[in-house]
């Protein structure tokens, strides 16, 4: 699909078709995941597919979200810190793996719509009982709950922030390109 297609079309889901999607096409979404910017090249993000309802329900009531038990497929995004932190210190090595959990989770929903399907980032949810249904380990960061599927979901798409309200130039807040010769001049 055109790049511009793909970014214009994916939006965050919340209705899903009971068809259950190919799992391939998840797994070829992780794989896009994984291909955003890391910082010292050190891998960081883990992909957790849920497809058994048992869990996804535990996971439904984790994040209070109706919707998600919609989906018979749950990524759960997840970062391991250690090596990151090892090379770059704690402050800064936390502080990249959840950007790079980031990069990838936006790579990976994008995938999703260019495959034909959708997904939503659920990011409000109860980290204890996440950890407990998925037996993730304490020092493992959950970032993100994400159910997959068909859309059938017909809101209309959300309005993003404008450009003018979102860019500055040369200096924060400077709304305007100067000409270079008044810039020259200051
Ligand atoms: C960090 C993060 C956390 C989010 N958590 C939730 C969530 O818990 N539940 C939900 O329905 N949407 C959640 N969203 C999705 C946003 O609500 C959505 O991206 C935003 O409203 C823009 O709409 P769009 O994705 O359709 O363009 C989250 C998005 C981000 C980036």
């Amino acid at each position: 699909m055109d790049f511009d297609k793909v970014i214009k079309e994916r939006r965050s889901v919340r209705k899903f078709h009971s068809k259950k999607p190919n799992w391939r096409h998840i797994i070829e979404a992780f794989e896009t995941g994984l291909q955003g910017p890391i910082a010292g090249n050190i891998s960081s993000v883990r992909f957790i597919l849920v497809d058994d309802p048992v869990i996804i329900a535990k996971l439904t009531e984790a994040s209070q979200q109706d919707f998600v038990a919609e989906a018979s497929y749950v990524a759960v995004v997840c970062s391991d810190p250690i090596d990151t932190i090892r090379s770059y210190g704690k402050e800064l090595g936390e502080m990249y793996v959840r950007q790079q959990a980031g990069a990838a989770i936006e790579n990976f929903l994008l995938k999703l719509v260019d495959l034909g399907l959708a997904g939503c980032w659920v990011g409000a949810f109860d980290e204890e009982q996440v950890r407990s249904a998925l037996k993730i380990p304490d020092n493992i960061y959950i970032e993100a709950i994400i159910p997959v599927g068909y859309s059938i979901d017909k809101s209309p798409r959300k309005k993003h922030p404008s450009l003018d309200r979102s860019i500055y130039f040369n200096k924060y807040k400077m709304r305007f390109m100067k000409p270079r010769k008044e810039v020259e001049a200051l």
